[in-house]
Order: C-alpha cells, then structure tokens, then sequence
C-alpha cells in the first residue's frame, strides 16, 4: 500500500505537514537509504524503509496498546489543565489518532486501552457486545447482605436509569468485585451509591478475558499482542 510521504511521517509523530516539508529539505528523511527532499512523493511502508536520520519509521495503520492508568490523570485525547492519558504515550503515537477506548474516571485506576481503530473500540464499548469489565471496588458503608440480588436484579440509579444485570461480590469486609458490560458515567460509584456505598477506590483488573499486564506499572504503557486484541471479545 503506498501513501504520502508526509502522511506517514505525520502519522509517526514527527510533526505537521510544514514541519515534514521542512525536514525532507534538510536532507534528514531516506527511503531505503536515499535521501528524499520531496516530502509528497508516495513510499509502500510494507516494501521500503524509511528512516529519519538514524531512526527507522515503524509505521501500522493501526496501533493497539495497555496501560495501568494511574490516578489523577484523564482518559481524555487533550485537556486545558490536566494531564491525559495520551500525553503518557511516546511521539510516536501522537499524529496516529489515538483516544481511550471507553472511560476511566480521573481517580480510577488500571486497566486502560487504547487505540485509533474505531470500530474495535466500538465493539469493546458497545453494551450490545456484552463484554465483562471487572472493577475492584473499596468501599465505605455497610454492604447490604443481598448485594449480589440487588446487581444481578440490576440496579436503578439516582437519575432513574435502569443498569443491565450487573454482579458483585463479597471478596474482604470493605472490597467489592464488580462486573459490568456497559460504561454508563460513573456508573460503578453510582451502583454502590444506590446501595449506599461509597467508593474510596476503584481499580479495572480486566475487560473480557484482557487482564491487565501485573508487569504494568502506574502510567506504563505496551502494545497488544495480535492474540490479545481478540481476548476482549472472549470469555
Ligand atoms: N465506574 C465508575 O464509577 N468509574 C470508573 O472510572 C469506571 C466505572
């Protein structure tokens, strides 16, 4: 497949289209080693290498990664005044269109993905899909005894919206595990509130059978192998 050689160069992170133009000029940007100062010229980045300088160009249309979202950071493309998920990632993803597939809250930690091709994000999000996200929940209040009931009954929340059937289970006196298919706003923190529970801390360990990388620190990032990007939609 070819394309232009200041699309892909965007793509990979090295900047715009001007800043591209700029840098072929300067004699840095070689395919298959010999220099290209046209920056429109059509490269097949299956068949060619292209390199900048001494580094070399890896370019997919795709990308998919994992991150252990840290608190305090937003799962936001950008922000004014807070730091985004996408800000955690290398140059290399930042003219790729990444975003966060779904939503963790700011103070919510774990499992994150992220991605910028739509329609595997759509299948992941999409309550129709029904894909298990597992959350670990800390929790202030009284856990009622019928708790698992009242999520498998599914729950309606302060606004009057019903939840699907949801499951949560006792695992140490104040800690829930919480499974839900579906990514209403906040939607955790508002199912315990319904049961008159506050969430002091709120960690996603899995989507579908993807569970987060233990090698993962906070704010680390690494790409999906092709067998995980499937393990979402399995069991
Ligand atoms: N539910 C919440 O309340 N918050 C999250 O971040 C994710 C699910």
């Amino acid at each position: 497949m070819t394309m232009r050689l200041d699309k892909l160069l965007g793509h990979t992170g090295w900047g715009s289209r001007k800043q591209i133009k700029e840098l072929c000029k300067g004699g840095t940007v070689t395919v298959d080693g010999t220099v290209i100062r046209d920056s429109a010229v059509q490269v097949d980045p299956d068949r060619q290498q292209i390199a900048v300088g001494n580094d070399v160009v890896c370019y997919a249309a795709h990308y998919y990664m994992m991150m252990n979202k840290p608190a305090g950071v937003l799962s936001a493309t950008t922000d004014r005044f807070s730091q985004t998920v996408l800000d955690l990632l290398p140059r290399q993803y930042s003219g790729a269109g990444m975003f966060p597939v779904g939503r963790l809250d700011k103070d919510t930690t774990g499992l994150l993905l992220l991605t910028n091709d739509g329609s595997w994000a759509h299948r992941i999000t999409s309550p129709k899909k029904h894909i298990d996200k597992v959350y670990e929940a800390v929790v202030d209040g009284v856990i009622p005894a019928d708790i698992e009931e009242q999520f498998r009954c599914g729950i309606v929340l302060d606004d009057g919206l019903e939840c699907l059937p949801a499951r949560a289970v006792i695992t140490a006196p104040q800690q829930l595990d919480i499974v839900v298919q579906e990514g209403k706003f906040h939607q955790v923190k508002r199912m315990c509130a319904a049961v008159g529970l506050t969430v002091t801390a709120l960690h996603r360990r899995s989507i579908g059978a993807l569970v987060l990388d233990a090698a993962l620190e906070p704010g680390t990032f690494r790409s999906l192998t092709e067998q995980e990007r499937d393990l979402p939609f399995s069991t």
